[in-house]
């Protein structure tokens, strides 16, 4: 008998998420990716550690479902239209704290010369075994690297180690990583990671800073976040002031969108956020200044 047949003839099990990427997965429901192969892998997750706090979460910040559907439309959109403007950009895809979202494999499905590096510090081997079995084409484009960001030497090291080119224009990714990194570590990060080639671009998503925040929407995300972060066991979450991040990073935002702007683009009308005051998330395309 062949060992490896064996291995692969194994029927596939879906593999327990952590309860915050698990949270966002039940809220978002299909709208977690935007391809049949990230459905079909999002499909595969088993997301039951998150089903109380997506309960909670919905009944007391309804908007939050609302924040994660068009954080990752606006993610999606901005990718294709950087990867049609600039090819060589979608050819190489970093994204840092990947999780367990479906955006790399997503991304190496729609475009079939890109590679993608997914980063985080947990879950990328049991996501990468997942994936291999799920995908075996596409997962050749794709490599998981358990890094700690904060460590910027070896992250680039291990990116080079898996093939990265940092003479080759790189498309990087951060979204829902800066809550978890204090503010000056997330822009040396995306200076490091923008400082390579001209032609680099990245898209972040963050929560403002809470002074730049209106009353009402600093009381509820306060609140919102103390409780996200007594679910992950951490103090607080990360906010950040761009002004102060552009003068830390040498970044340069060439373009900004709020839910009010992102749900007026993808949904002709802003119902949720009527302006950009309503809420303290934003994204941001960046480039090297
Ligand atoms: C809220 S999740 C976002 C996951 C994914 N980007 C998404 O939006 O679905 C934050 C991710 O950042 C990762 N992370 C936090 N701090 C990190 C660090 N220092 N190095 C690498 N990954 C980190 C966590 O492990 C987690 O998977």
């Amino acid at each position: 008998m062949n060992p490896a047949a064996d291995i692969n003839d194994a029927p596939l099990k879906s593999l327990h998420v952590g309860v915050t990427a698990a949270m966002v997965m039940r809220l978002t429901g299909e709208e977690a990716a935007h391809t049949d192969p990230g459905r079909t892998y999002v499909g595969m997750l088993d997301t039951g550690a998150g089903r109380d706090m997506a309960d909670h979460v919905a009944s007391h910040w309804p908007y939050a479902r609302v924040h994660f559907v068009l954080r990752k439309w606006q993610l999606w959109a901005w990718m294709n239209a950087l990867a049609i403007n600039s090819p060589a950009l979608g050819r190489q895809v970093v994204v840092l704290g990947a999780g367990w979202s479906a955006t790399g494999i997503d991304w190496a499905h729609h475009c079939i010369d890109s590679r993608v590096w997914e980063v985080d510090l947990h879950h990328q081997a049991d996501k990468e075994v997942l994936v291999k079995r799920l995908f075996p084409v596409v997962a050749s484009r794709i490599r998981m690297i358990e890094a700690d960001l904060s460590n910027l030497g070896l992250l680039l090291s291990a990116l080079r180690a898996h093939g990265w080119r940092a003479d080759r224009p790189t498309l990087w990714i951060a979204e829902g990583l800066a809550y978890y990194l204090e503010p000056p570590r997330f822009a040396a990060l995306l200076r490091a990671a923008l400082t390579f080639h001209t032609a680099n671009r990245a898209v972040v998503e963050f929560g403002l800073s809470h002074h730049l925040l209106r009353d009402d929407v600093r009381t509820r995300t306060v609140a919102y976040h103390s409780y996200l972060a007594s679910q992950i066991g951490l103090p607080s979450l990360q906010a950040v002031d761009p002004s102060d991040f552009c003068l830390r990073s040498g970044a340069i935002p060439l373009a900004w969108a709020d839910p009010s702007s992102m749900e007026l683009a993808r949904n002709g009308r802003a119902l949720t956020f009527r302006s950009p005051e309503d809420s303290g998330m934003r994204m941001s395309v960046l480039g090297p200044a």
